[in-house]
């Protein structure tokens, strides 16, 4: 019996893929015949990022960020870096790709902290977001699903570390 057996789909891999092809599409449109730097989220959207990333048909830099993130399935709300950009990001197109937004409070964190580098333009990717448990107003530029107040795992996402290599989402306990 496969590890992963028991962990039912939620969001199959067809569909995932459709929905990543469809916001880097945007992407394409908005940015078109312009240079973008791709900033994706550790650990979590390392798959997204890397789907997103291959289906961009414009030039693109990609760079990673590391934050305190969740202990067990729930937020601490206390955010801190543990990696930043390494390039500067002064009048550059800065897209922070992240898998999933939940009460709000990381990406918030970063987008503040992104906003004092002063790019030219700054927004935000976010493969997930459960609406219902924001506890601060976020505004998503390119959302994949918005989805309903559920733990996911897979496609990046884990739990306790397990799960991120799954290829579709599924929900952790059902
Ligand atoms: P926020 O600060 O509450 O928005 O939390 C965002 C971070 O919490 C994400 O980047 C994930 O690392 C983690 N997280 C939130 N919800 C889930 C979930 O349902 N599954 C896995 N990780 C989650």
């Amino acid at each position: 019996m496969s590890k992963n057996q028991s962990i039912g789909v939620f969001l199959s891999e067809e569909k995932i893929k459709s929905r990543v092809n469809e916001l880097a599409n945007q992407i394409n449109k908005d940015f078109q015949n312009q240079e973008v730097v791709i900033v994706g989220v550790l650990n979590g959207s390392f798959i997204f990022c890397a789907d997103l990333v291959r289906a961009l048909k414009i030039p693109a830099t990609i760079e990673f960020v590391s934050l305190s993130s969740y202990e067990g399935t729930e937020s601490s709300g206390e955010v801190s870096f543990r990696m930043d950009v390494k390039q500067s990001l002064v009048g550059k197109n800065v897209i922070i790709v992240e898998d999933i937004v939940d009460t709000g409070l990381t990406i918030t964190f970063l987008m503040k902290h992104m906003k004092l580098k002063n790019p030219k333009s700054l927004k935000l990717c976010s493969l997930l977001l459960k609406r219902a448990r924001l506890k601060i107003e976020v505004p998503v530029d390119y959302l994949g699903f918005d989805i309903e107040d559920k733990f996911v795992i897979g496609y990046g996402l884990d739990f306790d570390g397990k799960y991120r290599e799954l290829p579709y989402i599924g929900v952790y306990g059902e």
